[in-house]
């Protein structure tokens, strides 16, 4: 009888201490200050598709100043070492480790219709960078920011349009070659585009296209070819700077001048990106005659689309960056592109020293 009255009591005291400590916690489960921390923080994974370029390490670098933890968010970032199942594996990592958003740089654009439908299996929206996935399905993804690498192309041609035609050269004395980028990616797919219309409504003559990869080794070696199974090259359309860099290399070991003097005989280089200063000083002395500009600094961009969703809101489906076109070249300060003038901004010092 006596014992029974213990246990009574000591039932009542452990229900009055339980209802003391739910009253105190508001009858949420405490949470270790991990678990606190992973709850303020946005989690992002981000597959980055390698470091081939100034231009993919400036991209990085934004990417990193934006999603820093004193802005709010952890970032798991992934080189993909420009390898497409690399990529695949990063993100089936995120989707394991549950993270809040995934951003995606895609090296190529076919293939991504199975881990992106993972990732929205798992809930887990996608935010796609720089180039773009091709996909059956385009709510597969949340939303895309990049360059519109097809009207970057078009300038340039226009620009080298212009140009020819200022200097009284005619379409069948240009003989060009492409230096072409990763073959697949959307900066690929765009350029040559561009170039390959504007062969075709002008009449130029291009010798050749081979793929350099976006990387100043493969331009020097792929030129280097080119240069020796082509004696008549004038132009070179190099699908970015750093292939652009090396290709200049080439010409200058075969003991040819890069320069904008067709007429005398030497190669013209025409690129895309203007982030590497060194690409910019070639413009200045005229190694490179006009660079299209893209815009690498994507990570306050992505930022503000992660902003919109967790404000509830439906981010624009696309955002297209402007951009600009680089000359020192000064016969011609804007270039027509599907009816529309673009400005030539024509570099000086003061510019290469800001870059
Ligand atoms: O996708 C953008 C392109 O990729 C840039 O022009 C190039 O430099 C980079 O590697």
């Amino acid at each position: 009888m006596r014992v029974k009255r213990f246990v009574g009591i000591g039932l009542i005291l452990l229900a009055v201490v339980l209802l003391l400590f739910l009253i105190g916690t508001g009858g949420k489960k405490e949470k270790t200050p991990k678990q606190e921390e992973k709850k303020e923080n946005i989690v992002i994974g981000f597959s980055q598709l390698g470091a081939e370029s100034d231009w993919r390490s400036a991209n990085t670098q934004s990417m990193l100043a934006a999603f820093t933890a004193a802005n709010g968010y952890e970032l798991i970032y992934d080189d993909g070492q420009q390898s497409q199942t690399k990529q695949i594996t990063a993100i089936r990592r995120f989707i394991q480790q549950d993270v809040d958003y995934i951003v995606l740089a895609p090296v190529t654009e076919n293939g991504w219709d199975i881990v992106l439908q993972e990732a929205r299996d798992a809930g887990i929206p996608v935010i796609i960078v720089d180039r773009q996935v091709n996909v059956s399905d385009q709510s597969l993804y949340t939303a895309w920011v990049g360059s519109d690498f097809e009207l970057e192309g078009k300038k340039l041609v226009a620009w080298l349009h212009e140009y020819t035609i200022s200097q009284g050269i005619s379409a069948e004395e240009l003989n060009i070659v492409n230096l072409q980028g990763t073959l697949g990616a959307t900066a690929q797919i765009g350029r040559t585009k561009g170039l390959e219309d504007a062969v075709e409504m002008y009449g130029w003559n291009l010798l050749a296209e081979e793929p350099a990869d976006f990387t100043q080794t493969k331009g020097r070696e792929v030129m280097a070819r080119l240069l020796k199974n082509y004696d008549n090259i004038n132009v070179v359309y190099c699908e970015n700077d750093n292939s652009a860099i090396g290709a200049i290399e080439a010409i200058e070991a075969a003991g040819k001048k890069a320069g904008n003097d067709i007429k005398a005989g030497e190669i013209m280089v025409i690129s895309f990106d203007g982030v590497n200063a060194k690409a910019l000083s070639y413009v200045l002395d005229g190694r490179i005659s006009c660079i299209a500009e893209c815009n690498p600094l994507h990570g306050p961009r992505v930022q503000q689309i992660i902003e919109v969703l967790e404000a509830g809101k439906t981010p624009d489906k696309q955002f297209y960056v402007s951009e600009k076109i680089y000359s020192a070249i000064d016969t011609f300060l804007q270039v027509p592109v599907d009816g529309i003038k673009f400005d030539v901004t024509i570099i000086t010092e003061k510019d290469i020293s800001e870059k």
